[in-house]
């Protein structure tokens, strides 16, 4: 059995991915954000690379129970019902709803991982019901890749971290588990940080965010086991 991690989804090529199980995880804060738009009832949310492509796809959607939303830059795009914050993917605000996505790094990872199967959306927030689904996937099928969203085509630690809690988490119990580079290094890292909430608060993104007053969305995301969705990308949609 195998577990391969890329620390971007910068390399990936249409075809890489085909039949292969992967988790696509961009803790800070797209990933955490569709999950918690799920939980609380979003129809499906339609991840787009750019918000140039949000609104085109936004545009061929029946008006009704569209949402636009999305940040550059952590910021709110202009022009969008609602930003990439967990916190505002309330039910009042998403329920029964389309939420058109787009975000800096999260939505272009999960667009790349197009052609995976399945591909899965994991972050912290639904961290127990993820490992249950990736670790089907891993024994049925000898492999699983997981493709962090990381941070300007760079490595990010957040989403390092959890790829490597993730991988300690599914290889319970399994004797020979082969990992590329990338993955052990994930897994050395569990024992740098005491939790998710030390490991998220070390990393470049969350300072980014708290200086864009946005604190409150990191504490968010490092609130494990918070839902038992575990959303599913297919047919260029998740649900
Ligand atoms: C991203 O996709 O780059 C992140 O979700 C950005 C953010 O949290 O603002």
């Amino acid at each position: 059995m195998k577990i391969d991690v890329h620390f971007t989804p910068v390399g990936l090529v249409a075809g890489d991915l085909v039949g292969r199980g992967v988790v696509v995880i961009d803790v800070l804060r797209a990933t955490t954000t569709i999950v918690t738009a799920l939980a609380n009832g979003a129809k499906a949310v339609i991840p787009a690379a750019t918000s140039e492509e949000a609104v085109r796809l936004a545009s061929n959607l029946e008006k009704d129970g569209v949402v636009l939303a999305g940040e550059r830059r952590s910021v709110k795009i202009e022009g969008f019902a609602l930003g990439n914050s967990p916190r505002e993917m309330t039910a009042a605000a998403v329920a029964g709803k389309t939420i058109v996505l787009a975000t800096t790094n999260g939505t272009p990872a999960l667009v790349a991982t197009q052609g995976g199967d399945p591909v899965l959306v994991g972050a912290p927030a639904n961290f127990k019901a993820l490992v249950e689904r990736a670790r089907a996937i891993l024994v049925q099928r000898g492999t699983l890749v997981i493709v962090c969203g990381g941070r300007d085509k760079q490595f990010a630690l957040e989403d390092a971290y959890t790829a490597g809690r993730l991988i300690k988490a599914v290889r319970k119990g399994i004797r020979k588990l082969a990992l590329n580079d990338a993955a052990r290094a994930t897994v050395a890292l569990i024992d740098q940080f005491p939790g998710w909430k030390e490991a998220l608060e070390g990393s470049e993104a969350a300072q980014q965010l708290v200086d864009s007053g946005l604190g409150e969305d990191v504490e968010f995301a490092a609130r494990a086991d918070r839902f038992g969705v575990v959303p599913v990308y297919a047919d260029r949609r998740i649900t």
